[in-house]
């Protein structure tokens, strides 16, 4: 078998890293999931969600994936405990499944990148994505965002992704900080940020079950956990690293993303809207576009440059993450049975592509996909990955986790009990609250 590559430099491990956990799912998700679950309550759990669940459990996918060196699947093959590679299998099913639709967000977003250069929406920006985010156009972009997907993951981990990762992070910090700052200064914007910054805890405890589920999977979600991404990554990895120190800084800056987004969508949809919009009046899966194509179309020609360069840069978040999800089932199979590549890469892509199509053309069906993934198919895998990791695995992950650290040996005890005891308390109840929430509301898809 060829040699396996690895990272050019640490540098290039961490940008794919935050690559892969730093995409739609803070940038569109995180401001439409904040204000359909009420504001700040759920900003609340997701950032408790962030640091004590998901900075273990990202740590737990480091250790497998560098310990065992090689795919998500095969991975538990590899430490041994051949009956686990069926959690690799779910985390890479979970993974296709979200990629879905995920790409048909991403076909929204080229669209938008168009429609800013031309102000297609300048006339109409509140009405413009209800006419564009479904239907045949929706489905031809969603096979553009896939097929350019496929493009990176066929040339490998050096040459595509590193590569496309590494300007991305410092320019939308750039593009949220301007934006968040002029939202800031808009007449109307000032109630927004008690409504996003100050939970109101009566509210947290009478909506309990359906915000903890949503806000953990947030978290999941965001940090690319559950799929596999981060044990593929991490097996890319060389023992010098320090995992602790990495992922800290990964979940930091995936934080930061996500509650700038959040300062910029919120206000954004104030000073449109007055307050929050229900679901199903802007404050759903719309509510990133909404938000800023309005400011755009105030701006008028700068508008247009602002406008094609702030969902230039969501488009590079957004498949810089898609990547990860198409590399966890290429890197498998390209391990597994020495496939080609290119061809591993477009076949995937193809299935991905028919699946999406639903979601592209039904939002309902995004609807239904995702709340599927948010209420159990993140918990699941995820839960699985942490009772591996805590008690199947336990000591070993140990001596892993303290590895390129200068002893570290307190830190990685520490974390061994976290992971063992309320982190998978954690998602467990994560678990069970969205298994409740999903059987008392079944979403029903319709064509
Ligand atoms: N973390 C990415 C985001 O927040 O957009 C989405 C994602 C990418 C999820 C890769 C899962 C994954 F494996």
């Amino acid at each position: 078998m060829a040699e396996r590559e690895t990272w050019a430099t640490r540098l290039g491990f961490i940008l794919a890293a935050v690559g892969s956990a730093v995409g739609l799912g803070n940038l569109w998700q995180f401001p439409f999931k904040t204000s359909a679950e009420g504001g700040a309550a759920f900003v609340f759990v997701y950032l408790i969600a962030a640091f004590l669940i998901g900075l273990p459990a990202i740590l737990g996918e480091f250790v497998i994936g560098r310990r065992a060196n090689i795919n998500a699947v095969e991975a538990f093959d590899r430490l041994k405990h051949p009956a686990w590679t069926v959690v690799g299998a779910i985390g890479l099913l979970t993974g296709l499944w979200i990629l879905s639709y995920y790409s048909v967000v991403g076909g929204w977003v080229i669209r938008f990148i168009v429609d800013s250069a031309t102000g297609a929406y300048f006339t109409d920006p509140g009405g413009h994505f209800g006419d564009v985010s479904m239907g045949w156009a929706a489905i031809g972009l969603h096979g553009l965002f896939m097929a350019t997907t496929a493009v990176i993951v066929a040339f490998g981990v050096e040459k595509g992704i590193e590569k496309a990762t590494r300007l991305m992070v410092p320019s939308i910090l750039v593009m949220l900080v301007g934006l968040a700052v002029y939202a800031f200064t808009l007449d109307g914007s000032g109630p927004a940020y008690g409504y996003y910054l100050s939970p109101d805890f009566d509210y947290l405890a009478n909506n309990f079950g359906s915000i903890v589920p949503f806000a953990v999977s947030q978290a999941f979600f965001s940090l690319s956990l559950g799929m596999g991404a981060m044990i593929t990554y991490a097996s890319y990895l060389g023992d010098d690293d320090s995992l602790p120190a990495d992922g800290s800084l990964i979940v930091v800056l995936n934080t930061a993303v996500g509650l700038l987004a959040g300062l910029v969508v919120i206000p954004l949809l104030f000073v449109q809207f007055g307050s929050v919009p229900d679901v199903a009046a802007g404050g759903g899966p719309d509510a990133l576009f909404v938000g800023v194509s309005q400011v755009f179309a105030d701006l008028g020609l700068a508008g247009r440059v602002f406008g094609v360069a702030f969902f230039g840069v969501v488009l590079i978040a957004a498949l810089s993450s898609a990547i990860s999800l198409l590399e966890v089932a290429t890197s498998y199979v390209v391990d597994n049975y020495g496939y080609n590549r290119p061809v591993t890469a477009f076949g995937f892509a193809g299935a991905i592509f028919a699946l999406g199509t639903l979601s592209a053309w039904n939002i309902a069906w995004l609807g239904w996909f995702d709340s599927l993934a948010y209420s159990v198919l993140l918990p699941v895998s995820v839960l699985l990955v942490v009772i591996f990791v805590g008690w199947v695995y336990g000591p070993e992950a140990v001596d892993e986790i303290k590895k390129g650290t200068d002893g570290g040996g307190t830190f990685a005890t520490a974390w061994l009990w976290s992971i063992r005891t309320y982190v998978l308390a954690g998602v467990f109840v994560t678990l069970y609250l969205g298994v409740t929430d999903i059987y008392a509301a079944p979403p029903i898809p319709f064509l």
